[in-house]
């Protein structure tokens, strides 16, 4: 059990060496204005770990391995995993109207999108129903939807993919009905077996290069505010690398990455395309 007091916070030479390491781990800056609150979050920690002050618990992080459960229970908290489906209308507007006709007059038969720091899934799974929708012969597709978190637990509830309301609500109906079911009446939704084929998860962190290439579109969104200036030029780097020349870019509209932007095309201030 903690010894801390309710309202115990972090020294400052504490909030230093914490910031650095979330900032080594994971690219994400936590400034120093953030102390009450990154000690509360490390506090919950504590409860759950059994070590009873601050810098115990430093320390036993700085040991362990990122791949280890407790740094994902950590990071857990750190970062917020706010998503839902169907986020920002142009987003999906673009995709349904432009992106999909225009992508068909290819005369290509295989898609693949990268939804990078994807969350719980909401995002691919937007993916997905647009792209199930707007194929005018899906069976000719090859269609793969790659969904990718720094946590652990966030893909665990993607590969479940079970969403409330709050996250459905702005699914439009129609797509509501045709792709998703309610479990038992109840208020959880599923997608169906069409999106489940066409979507895969998997931990990754942003700061290392992903495995896999050639991505036609990449949804980038919502993550890289977090991120200061060195690492969203790292991050952007490794996306650079596994886009197609001629490939989009969907990134959110605060994300800060408009200097690092030289090998693509600003066509919105959400939307490249890769040189
Ligand atoms: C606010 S959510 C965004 C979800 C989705 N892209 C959206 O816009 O709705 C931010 C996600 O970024 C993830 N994240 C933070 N740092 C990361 C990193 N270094 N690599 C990969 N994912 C990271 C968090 O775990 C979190 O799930």
């Amino acid at each position: 059990m903690s010894s801390l007091t309710a309202t115990a916070q972090v020294t400052d030479d504490q909030m230093r060496r914490y910031a650095k390491m979330i900032y080594d781990v994971a690219g994400i800056e936590i400034s120093p204005a953030k102390k009450q609150l990154l000690s509360n979050r490390i506090r919950r920690r504590l409860k759950e770990s059994g070590i009873t002050d601050f810098e115990q618990y430093y320390n036993f992080l700085k040991k362990l391995p990122i791949s280890h459960a407790e740094w994902d229970g950590f990071l857990q908290e750190v970062t917020t995993h706010e998503t839902y489906l169907f986020r920002d209308d142009s987003n999906w507007n673009w995709l349904r109207g432009t992106f999909l006709p225009e992508f068909q007059k290819t005369g290509k038969n295989a898609l693949r999108i990268w939804s990078a720091a994807c969350s719980t899934g909401d995002e691919a799974y937007s993916i997905a129903t647009c792209i199930a929708d707007g194929l005018r012969n899906p069976a000719a597709w090859r269609v793969q939807i790659l969904g990718t978190d720094i946590g652990v637990g966030a893909v665990q509830d993607a590969q479940e993919a079970k969403f409330n309301e709050r996250a459905m609500r702005l699914v439009p109906d129609a797509l509501k009905r045709r792709y998703f079911s309610q479990l038992g009446g109840a208020t959880i939704w599923e997608p169906n077996a069409k999106l489940r084929s066409m979507t895969k998860f998997r931990q990754h962190n942003l700061l290392d290069r992903l495995a896999e290439p050639s991505f036609d579109l990449v949804f980038l969104k919502n993550v890289l505010i977090y991120f200061n200036a060195d690492s969203k030029k790292r991050v952007m780097h490794n996306v650079e690398q596994v886009m197609k020349p001629g490939s989009y870019l969907v990134a959110g509209a605060a994300e800060g990455i408009g200097d690092l932007m030289g090998g693509f095309d600003r066509i919105h201030p959400w939307l490249y395309l890769r040189k």
